[in-house]
Formats: structure tokens, C-alpha cells, sequence
């Protein structure tokens, strides 16, 4: 079976999809699988890369490739020799992408269009769960807790007053279409107010101001069978470091005593069994397909909140999706045959 593996792309998280897309391939059993790397500039070129000594090559000018259109995995190079058809088609595509242009329907589309199947949630799902407002919006109707917030726009951002006098203080200002905490700000004066706008804005013309959630930060890996039935992990808990305000990008990715993860989270079993209830019916309200990650605050009272969706969770070593897992009895292994198992039904 031929995989073309996307990683890199043109979102921010463009390093973090490095990382995961370095672990999901060495997850992948080669003796199954034939895999095509491709790495997805951050201008959006397609390049042929290579897996060698652990790592995935980044090549700047290479073999540059296109899926054809209609194709049905049909693809087609363009080196400096010139343009030609590849010698094989894919059987399947499977981005390991974070954010937009990879996470957000767009890549989805592609496969849909190359008529090639695809790993991972399709066109709907996908759009919807990373833009967080729309998201909100779907998750409140069918009845889950989500943070109150007011989407703003560039065009009529609201005075640091009004907020104050409907969300209280702090608040979180976040870009409505990111990942990873990229242009996030947790905010309790007018001044920070003005400059985690400006910082927001940087990322999206769409921002969420939302309510701060005083509590614990617990996800839930979810992972459907080809038959749509679901299966929701144990959750696991992020308790990010004193010296970081929130798990923020830098407590993430930079900073190697961010945060510490317990898997599984400690939590009484009724709570647990709802929470893990709410992340099937949360990846059920988005029209998520295949996989997703669904992310909670839990306050002192046990009341939940669905923060949000990711529906290509990281797989970098301190991501919680594969060690969710993996305390559920699922291996990565058995996690990426899932995924394409599912694509190819
Ligand atoms: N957006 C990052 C990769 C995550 O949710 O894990
Ligand atoms: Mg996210």
C-alpha cells in the first residue's frame, strides 16, 4: 500500500507538524506500507522528501509533486529535467498537518478532488473544528458547556471595558483559526487587552475573546472504526508549569519542564465516564470523522467545558493523543492501521 505522508505546511505550527509526522512514520510498519513522504514548504510547494537516520529531509528545491486531479492517486513531477507522470500511484493520502491549509478541509479537498482516499477526518469536520467559532456554535446546540466568549473582527474590535463587563477578567484572546496556542494572550488590563489584539490579529482576521475557566486541562483521543463506531480513550491530564500562565506555545514546544502530563488523569469514574461521553458527542456535533483529540477544562465543582477539537492532534512526544492511547491499550501502530483502515473503507 503507498502512502503519501504530508508534513511541514503553511500554518504556524508548521515545526510542531515536523515533529508529529516524525513519530506517525515510525509508526507506520514498513513491511505493510510503501511511504512517500512529502514536504509541504511554507509556501505551499509539495517537494519529494526522504526518511533517513530518524529524521525527514526538508528539501528546499527538489522533486516538486502534484496529485492529479481525477487521478485516483495519480501523480506527477516536476524535476529539473522536466515534468513527467510518477511511475505509481498512491493508494492513500495522510496529512499529518497542523492548522491551516492541512487541518482545515483544505488538504481534505484535495484528496476528494485527486479522488484518492485520505486518512483522517474529512472536508466538514475538518473546517469546522478548527475554526473555534463556528465550532462553539455547533457544541452549545447540542447541549455541551463551552466557555462564553464574543468573536470579534478587525473591522470592530470591541473597548477593553465592555468586555471587562460581560467576561469579567482575565480573559483568553485567541485567533479563531490556529493551533497550538499560536497568537494566544491571557489578558487582565486595557493595555494587554490592546496588544494581544494586535498580537491575535497578526493571525486571523476572526479572534475569540473568551471567559477565563479556572480549572484542569483534560483530553480525550477519540478514534472511529470503519463501521463509525467510536472509540473514546481515557482521558489524561496537562498540568502546565507554575512558571507558565497557560499552555501556551512556548510551555508546549519550547520549554522541556512546560508542563507534565498524567495519563490516565485522575478523576472520580462517573466524571470520567461523562467526560468521555461529551468528547464522542462533541466529535459527533462537528461532523468529525476518523480522529480527533477533544480538550476540556474541568473547574473544582466538576462542571466541564469543551475548550476545543483538533482533528490531526499532535504526535510529537509530549503530545497527549497517542499517550491517551496508548493508557487505553492502543498503540501507535494500531492507531495509524486504524486511520488507514478507515480511509480506505
Ligand atoms: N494543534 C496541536 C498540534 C495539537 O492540538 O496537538
Ligand atoms: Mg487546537
Amino acid at each position: 500500500l503507498r502512502i503519501a505522508l504530508l508534513f511541514g505546511g503553511r500554518s504556524a505550527e508548521h515545526d510542531v507538524s515536523i515533529l508529529s509526522a516524525t513519530n506517525v512514520i515510525q509508526a507506520l510498519n514498513p513491511d505493510r506500507y510503501d511511504i512517500i513522504p512529502i514536504f509541504i514548504t511554507r509556501e505551499g510547494k509539495w517537494l519529494l522528501s526522504v526518511f533517513e537516520n530518524g529524521a525527514l529531509s526538508k528539501p528546499e528545491e527538489a522533486v516538486q509533486i502534484c496529485l492529479l486531479p481525477g487521478g485516483h492517486g495519480q501523480m506527477i513531477t516536476i524535476a529539473a529535467s522536466g515534468l513527467s507522470l510518477a511511475p505509481q500511484k498512491i493508494d492513500i493520502l495522510f496529512p499529518i498537518l497542523h492548522g491551516l491549509h492541512g487541518e482545515d478541509g483544505s488538504v481534505q479537498g484535495v484528496a476528494e478532488v485527486a479522488c484518492v482516499p485520505l486518512a483522517g477526518c474529512g472536508i466538514l469536520g475538518s473546517a469546522v473544528a478548527l475554526d473555534k467559532d463556528i465550532a462553539k456554535r455547533l457544541l452549545r446546540e447540542v447541549g455541551l458547556r463551552t466557555a462564553r466568549s464574543i468573536t470579534i473582527y478587525q473591522s470592530n474590535p470591541p473597548c477593553f471595558s465592555d468586555v471587562e463587563g460581560v467576561l469579567g477578567m482575565p480573559v483568553f484572546i485567541k485567533p479563531a483559526r490556529q493551533g497550538s496556542s499560536v497568537g494566544v494572550s491571557k489578558v487582565a488590563t486595557d493595555s494587554e487587552f490592546e496588544a494581544a489584539l494586535v498580537k491575535g490579529f497578526e493571525y486571523d482576521r476572526k479572534l475569540l475573546v473568551e471567559e477565563f475557566i479556572s480549572g484542569r486541562e483534560i483530553e480525550c483521543s477519540v478514534l472511529e472504526d470503519t463501521s463509525g463506531g467510536l472509540f473514546v480513550s481515557r482521558p489524561g491530564e496537562i498540568m502546565p508549569a507554575e512558571s507558565h500562565s497557560f499552555y501556551s506555545y512556548d510551555a508546549k514546544y519550547l520549554d522541556q519542564n512546560g508542563a507534565v502530563l498524567k495519563v490516565p488523569a485522575n478523576l472520580p469514574p462517573e466524571t470520567e465516564r461523562s467526560i468521555r461521553e461529551a468528547a464522542g458527542s462533541a466529535f459527533k456535533a462537528l461532523g468529525c470523522d476518523s480522529m480527533a483529540r477533544v480538550d476540556f477544562f474541568l473547574t473544582e465543582d466538576m462542571r466541564f467545558f469543551v475548550n476545543e477539537i483538533n482533528t490531526i492532534p499532535g504526535f510529537t512526544d509530549i503530545s497527549m493523543y497517542p499517550k491517551a492511547m496508548a493508557a487505553s491499550g492502543r498503540s501507535d501502530a494500531e492507531i495509524v492501521d486504524r486511520l488507514i483502515e478507515h480511509g480506505l473503507a
